[in-house]
């Protein structure tokens, strides 16, 4: 028996190790890829993929509050026979599929809903009133259900361990640094994320490699005056003119400061203040919102909004408190894509669904929590095409965060397909020289 192994059996694995793996990785991983999408788009596999998605679209919940998202997916986790650990951020929970054995690759997605009023008429609208999935994370969430049961279904074949992030909280109160707080992506060395996208059709997808999302902070200020007759304004200390001037003054920090060739955005959104035309109110408090694409800007934004507010109150005789409002709603990085993760997730999209159907992707100074991966880890995120085909044809795609926002089921199975392939495949990938 020995020298059965020795002479033969060993030898054999010896040269099959060696010899032709490298040069069949990559045709493996094609027929992988193709195996993972067939799979997906399967009738009874896009059926059950549906049903998630409306289930969940039909009872959208807010930030921290995902319950019964979380209880849904883990229910589905069971069903599939794969273990988590929850509750991880309250709601958030973290499966793991495959040998249990390092390498460790994340996909995330996010569960929460927004607090508007759907509008879109269906079979599954929103029966939670005042709140939403207008912001597709529906389907991020079925996408990624998809991508574990198509991942557990080849369990015995992945070189390495799939994390599932199903995180809390992406618009505006930053999950994703809470799920890493809490130690749930510990040992994860890459990870892969993906955003519905209204603007291309379904079949497409869409990136590039470095800052793809804007980082994000907020501020609140009020202006404290003395309130007095409108015609008698000496006798006043008036905030509507101290604010004006810091409106004002405020935009410079984009116009004189900030490198043109940066990207940055200052917006003041709301003033509030005064009730009538002849009274000059007491105070006024107004806020905006700024964006960035490098990492030091936070830090330099908020201290010159903070002077430059403060130091206008005092020109016009005035007090002003600023608040960033960093304990209840943290601010974002930008979202940052590794380079080579960014390389391997398009070379898997252009044999998913052909070279020609991976673009790149615009920049956005929108912001988005997965930055809080990309800190940590190799990350790449992509936008995944979702345009309701109909509405495209008249003219009528609605974005993001529309009361009338619907997208493309169809675009359910690609994204199972493209985030398991992305994970299986980079295992692979690492296998080779
Ligand atoms: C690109 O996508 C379109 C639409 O889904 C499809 O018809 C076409 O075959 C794709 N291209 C390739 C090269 O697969
Ligand atoms: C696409 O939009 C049309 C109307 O513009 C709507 O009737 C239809 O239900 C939408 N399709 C999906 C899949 O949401």
């Amino acid at each position: 028996m020995a020298s059965f192994y020795t002479n033969f059996i060993f030898p054999l694995i010896l040269l099959l190790t060696i010899f032709p793996y490298n040069s069949c990785a990559i045709e493996s991983s094609e027929l992988l890829i193709n195996d993972l999408f067939e799979s997906a788009k399967q009738p009874e596999f896009f059926n059950w993929l549906k049903s998630l998605r409306r289930k969940i679209h039909e009872y959208p919940e807010l930030a921290f509050q995902e319950y019964k998202t979380s209880e849904l997916i883990r229910n589905e986790l069971d069903l599939l026979g794969i273990e988590y650990v929850w509750p991880v951020a309250k709601t958030g929970l973290v499966g793991t599929v495959g040998s249990g054995q390092e390498p460790w690759f994340g996909l995330r997605a996010d569960m929460d809903a927004l607090p508007m009023q759907e509008m879109v008429d269906s079979e599954y609208k929103s029966k939670n009133d005042g709140k939403m999935h207008a912001c597709g994370h529906d389907a991020h969430v079925t996408m990624l259900l998809g991508a574990a049961r198509l991942l557990q279904n080849r369990k015995d074949k992945l070189k390495g361990t799939v994390k599932l992030v199903f995180q809390p909280a992406e618009e505006g109160y930053a999950g994703a640094s809470y799920m890493i707080e809490e130690g749930a992506l510990d040992g994860v060395k890459a990870i892969f994320g993906m955003h519905v996208w209204p603007f291309i059709p379904t079949g497409i997808i869409g990136s590039k490699p470095g800052p793809i999302m804007a980082g994000a902070g907020r501020f609140t200020a009020i202006m404290h005056g003395k309130g007095g007759h409108a015609a008698i304004p000496h006798k006043a200390k008036d905030p509507i003119l101290a604010v004006s001037m810091t409106v004002l003054a405020l935009q410079q920090l984009v116009s004189r400061e900030t490198d043109p060739l940066e990207s940055r955005v200052l917006s003041v959104a709301f003033v509030d203040g005064g009730e009538a035309g002849n009274v000059i109110p007491e105070s006024v408090k107004f806020g905006g919102t700024f964006r960035f694409l490098t990492s030091g800007s936070y830090s330099y934004l908020k201290q010159r909004i903070k002077e430059i507010i403060e130091t206008e109150a005092s020109v016009h005789q005035c007090t002003a408190t600023v608040d960033f409002g960093e304990d209840l709603m943290r601010p974002y990085p930008p979202t940052l894509n590794d380079p080579t993760m960014y390389e391997h997730a398009k070379r898997v999209g252009a044999v998913l669904l052909g070279e020609e159907n991976v673009t790149h992707g615009d920049i956005t100074m929108g912001a988005e929590d997965f930055s809080f991966y990309s800190q940590k880890m190799s990350a790449a995120f992509f936008t995944i095409g979702a345009q309701n085909k109909t509405a495209a044809a008249t003219g009528g795609v609605k974005g993001l965060h529309s009361p009338y926002f619907t997208l493309d089921e169809d675009v359910l199975p690609i994204g199972a397909a493209l985030h398991a392939a992305v994970a299986m495949s980079y295992f692979d990938s690492l296998g080779q020289t």
